[in-house]
């Protein structure tokens, strides 16, 4: 670091030449010298241009000081404007004074208290402590753990209980009976992030959500920001998904939502966020839009990016009536949309929430009734700066008297606006009165940068919470056992054995809560379903099964007579389990044919779907890729193996043709009799080199992926012409050669077996909500 030249600011060069008589605007630009910063370093979002952001780095744990950014100004100077003392440098990141626990002790006592000091919290007798005992100072300047609490044993009188006093906090207002008032403020220097008064209500809860008090340099953690707005946006996106519902006359009906969620996306991308984090700011949008998607909700969107102005790059009006934008539009859209910094010298946040109060009131115009039952959802990403059309609190108050129509009560849940503060500089009090307040929610996070963002979208949606939605998986592994699990949660494996104690092994898939869906051929006629035992995973959940239901015209000696030993047409059966299984992110469902669920997976929502739609989206090309599981012996673990379906009617013919000269019996005259229309045919090299199913993956599911998170099985491993992996599963993933072929029961094909009984409606368990055609 050059300090010696730290404080010998050059001079700024101010001729301006005059060109044919008219004055040009000066190149005036800042100076770099004596920037440098103790323990860090400095970024330029423009290099020393007017406009141009000097943003201070530090290393995790410690924060710039006293600056966090310096911006040039027309002048030729920064400002703030660096000075003398105190000296720019990397301080330790702080967490708020924990000393104010009321009735109790806190050690140790210091006047700061910096990253890995850690607190003990003990209360005095009489009072018991709820929260954390013992708390560490993060490197994001929180403490970690919840806000101990000293509450007096004999406390009965009180309605609400203490909410205690948050770190860095003073409170005002000790008793808490119905309608008592409580007001925060935190020690100078912090912010109050939550609420400023909270209100003791008859319910026993207090109004409003616990305050923090931040420090500028406090940041929420991509955890911290998952659970709160992930749960919150839940509560929206199972709001705007279709509901069933039964009609006058008792019929059941689906009450189709689509259309009722509008979801509004505003990004700043004026100076205050740095240019290189563009693009990693409209990934995390992808993947919040991408992760709403898999929810069986179609909203609407309106994506707009904004600085000195409103760049639209998707217009919510496109989406009205039945012309629908599809995902893939919008996200196409987004990918085209090009940054350009250069002409972003101010940023306008009023014109954006202006831009999206306009686009309201043209819908409010175009259908009334309409509008009424729109839910709208504000997600704003800016670091709350602006210099340009005045501050946007008019707006957002007329955006408020829009939705809610003078109805706030009973129309609040129809308007949410959520702010993540993202940017080296974060201005809280000009943020937090743009944001929804309601209890126990948080509508404004802190964001550290963009990759952060990126990160937090990547979970938002914990498919764990989520009951009910078919196929939902994780859509990345890292190659662990528990990652595939969360990849491919339906996946079961079958041991069965048999009256003669030869124990058989097979794969299946949970297809409800209480059926697994598995091949026939697994069992044998005295087989009994208190000799089964089915693994869900790697994590040994393990159900019994109460009944083995074989499709009623699978018949494995039905051609003996005609020279064909084994014969497989209908070769599908059902487990059914003892109880239901416990849907979490290592178990769920996967998706099967014509049911509505399937039709939510594959966003079919909102047509009268058909079971023919979902055919010709899921095998509609001439030659379709699909995936089933396979044991890799060597590496102990379940496999993705990739096959191709080949439906066009010349490519299953040639598909098959090897049937009949690799299996004793089959002959071309034959052939269609024994490799009937149900199955669906894979192997070979051609057009590339398949992967080839083995023995114990009988049973298991030939299944597709929908929109990365969502997965739908269209067949069931039945039977092959070559066995190469002798003695079971194979070392390797087995790759096909040229004679050898899988065939695979159509699941398209058994839906009356399926309904029968998955729909079920008769029975002890939920189910299954079949297509009508
Ligand atoms: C708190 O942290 C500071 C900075 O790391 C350290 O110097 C100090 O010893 C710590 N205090 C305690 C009590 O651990
Ligand atoms: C307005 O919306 C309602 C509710 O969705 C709908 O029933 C009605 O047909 C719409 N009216 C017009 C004119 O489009």
């Amino acid at each position: 670091m050059e300090f010696s030249v730290l404080w010998r600011l050059s001079a700024v060069l101010l001729l301006c030449p005059l060109y044919m008589g008219v004055g040009v605007l000066c190149e005036v630009t800042c100076s770099e010298e004596g920037m440098g910063m103790e323990g860090g370093h400095y970024t330029l979002t423009k290099q020393l241009e007017y406009g141009s952001i000097l943003i201070y780095h530090c290393p995790d744990g410690y924060y710039p000081f006293p600056a966090l950014t310096r911006s040039c100004l027309k002048s030729g100077t920064w400002k703030p404007a660096p000075r003398r003392r105190p000296i720019q440098q990397c301080r330790m990141v702080e967490c708020p004074n924990p000393l104010g626990l009321e009735s109790g002790s806190v050690l140790p006592v210091q006047s700061q208290y910096f990253v890995n000091n850690k607190t003990t919290y003990e209360c005095y007798s009489g009072y018991s402590l709820r929260g954390s005992a013992s708390r560490v100072c993060q490197s994001h300047g929180k403490w970690s753990g919840g806000t101990p609490i000293c509450s007096r044993d004999s406390g009965g009188e009180d309605r609400c209980a203490d909410p205690g006093i948050p770190a860095g906090a003073r409170r005002s207002g000790s008793s808490f009976g119905i309608d008592d008032e409580l007001t925060y403020r935190c020690d100078d220097g912090l912010n109050l992030l939550g609420s400023k008064t909270r209100v003791c209500q008859e319910s026993g809860q207090w109004t409003g959500t616990e305050p923090s008090c931040y420090y500028k340099h406090t940041y929420d953690t991509a955890l911290e920001i998952t659970e709160a707005f992930g749960s919150a946006i839940r509560e929206s996106l199972q709001l705007a998904a279709p509901i069933d519902d039964t009609d006058q006359e008792g019929k059941k009906i689906t009450i189709d939502k689509a259309g009722k969620l509008n979801i509004y996306i505003a990004m700043d991308i004026s100076d205050s966020i740095e240019e290189k984090e563009f693009d990693k700011a409209r990934n995390a949008v992808k993947k919040l839009i991408t992760k709403v998607s898999s929810f069986s909700v179609s909203p609407n969107y309106e994506i707009l990016f904004f600085a000195s102005d409103v760049l639209e790059v998707v217009n919510i009006i496109d989406f009205s009536g039945e012309n629908r934008k599809p995902l893939e539009e919008v996200l196409a859209n987004l990918d085209n949309f090009k940054y350009d910094a250069r002409d972003n010298v101010g940023t306008n946040l009023n014109l954006a929430f202006r831009t999206i109060l306009e686009r309201m009131a043209i819908q409010k115009q175009r259908n009334e009734t309409l509008f009424k039952e729109v839910y709208h959802v504000l997600i704003f990403f800016t670091d709350g700066a602006y210099n340009m059309g005045g501050s946007p609190e008019n707006t957002v108050a007329k955006i408020r008297e829009a939705v809610h129509m003078n109805k706030k009560e009973e129309r609040d849940k129809y308007l949410d606006i959520y702010v993540f503060g993202v940017g080296s500089e974060i201005f809280d009090e000009d943020i937090m009165p743009l944001v929804t307040k309601r209890d126990g929610e948080k509508h404004y996070f802190k964001v550290k940068d963009a990759k952060e963002l990126e990160k937090t979208f990547d979970d938002i949606i914990d498919e764990s919470k989520v009951v009910g939605l078919c196929g939902l998986h994780r859509n990345y592994d890292d190659g662990t056992a528990n990652s595939i699990r969360q990849r491919y949660p339906w996946m079961a494996r079958i041991e069965n054995t048999h009256e003669d104690g030869i124990i058989s092994k097979c794969m299946g898939s949970l297809v409800s809560r209480r059926f697994i869906l598995t091949a026939a051929h697994c069992f044998k006629f005295a087989d009994k379903p208190d000799k089964i035992r089915v693994t869900i995973g790697k994590l040994q959940v393990v159900n019994g099964a109460s009944r083995i239901i074989l499709h009623p015209d699978y018949n494995i000696r039905g051609k003996e007579k005609d020279g064909i030993k084994e014969f497989y047409d209908y070769d599908v059966a059902l487990i059914q389990l003892e109880k239901d299984v416990d849907i979490s992110i290592n178990i769920r469902p996967i998706c099967i044919p014509c049911t509505k669920e399937t039709s939510g997976a594959l966003r079919l929502v909102g047509e009268a779907t058909t079971c023919k739609q979902q055919e010709q989206l899921l095998l509609k090309n001439p030659i379709e890729e699909v995936s089933f599981i396979s044991f890799d012996k060597k590496d102990q673990m379940d496999q993705r193996s990739d096959a191709k379906l080949k439906l066009e009617v010349q490519l299953r013919d040639s598909c098959i043709r090897l049937a009949a000269t690799q299996v004793d019996g089959i002959t071309p005259l034959n052939l269609k009799d024994v490799v009937t229309d149900n199955f669906l045919c894979t192997g070979g090299r051609q057009p590339t080199r398949d992967n080839i199913a083995c023995k114990g993956d009988s049973g298991g599911a030939v299944f597709k992926d929908y929109d990365d998170y969502r997965t739908i099985q269209v067949g069931v491993i039945s039977w092959g012409t070559k066995d190469l992996c002798p003695g079971g599963s194979s070392d390797v993933q087995q790759e096909s050669d040229d004679e050898s072929r899988d065939f695979h029961i159509n699941l398209f094909k058994v839906v009356p077996f399926l309904k029968k009984y998955l729909g079920d409606e008769s029975q002890d368990y939920e189910p299954l909500q079949f297509l009508d055609k």
